[in-house]
């Protein structure tokens, strides 16, 4: 079968990360890989902490904008793969490359490990502070510039907690997917 093109491939989605039975899903992770609040919480609580715990310890750590793979556990995911978004300060601080570097590494991640469907919460924009719309936008154009590349991936579900964040979501869907 053809691969559809990376607009087609990818879709804007309300809920709960933990909830996907994906291949991949995605966590908004620390550089210690400790587990914390927010999203990387709710998917340590969800996998078994213990067991996530110990598989993360083993992994040794992670840069920003880097991405390492442990298992789901008791998920429905098969896989987590655990990044971290840069804490955002004011821009100027390579903040937007970071943030794409943590798309891209995921996805190339992915590729290594044969995981064909893959869901991202929204990177760093709950405790590290990265303005919305700025984010999302960088999250969806880094991911279709990615998808070009690896024809393996057959669909990218990016997952919003909040009512507001996925009505914004979709639209900068709308506008980027619009433009090609
Ligand atoms: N499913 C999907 N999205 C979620 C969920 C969930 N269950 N829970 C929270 N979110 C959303 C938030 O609404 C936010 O838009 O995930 C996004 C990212 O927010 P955070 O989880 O705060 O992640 P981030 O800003 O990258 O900060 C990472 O938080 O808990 C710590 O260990 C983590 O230190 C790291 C930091």
């Amino acid at each position: 079968m053809p691969t559809l093109p990376p607009w087609s491939r990818m879709t804007i989605q309300q809920g709960d990360i933990t909830t996907f039975a994906v291949d991949a899903i995605v966590n908004a992770a620390n550089t210690r890989l400790a587990g914390g609040g927010g999203v990387d919480g709710a998917i340590h609580r969800a996998a078994g902490a213990a067991q996530l715990q110990e598989a993360c310890r083993q992994l040794g750590g992670c840069t920003t904008g880097d991405a390492k793979i442990t298992l789901g556990f008791n998920l429905p995911a098969k896989h987590i793969i655990h990044t971290v978004g840069p804490v955002y300060s004011d821009g100027s601080r390579n903040e937007a490359a970071l943030l794409a570097s943590c798309y891209r590494r995921s996805a190339e991640v992915a590729v290594e490990n044969d995981c064909r469907t893959l869901a991202f919460p929204a990177i760093s924009t709950g405790v590290y502070g990265y303005p919305f719309e700025e984010a999302a936008r960088i999250a969806l154009q880094t991911v279709a510039n990615t998808l070009q590349m690896t024809p393996t991936i057959e669909r990218v579900d990016f997952v919003f907690f909040g009512t507001a964040d996925f009505e914004r979501a979709q639209a900068i869907y709308a506008d980027l997917s619009a433009r090609g």
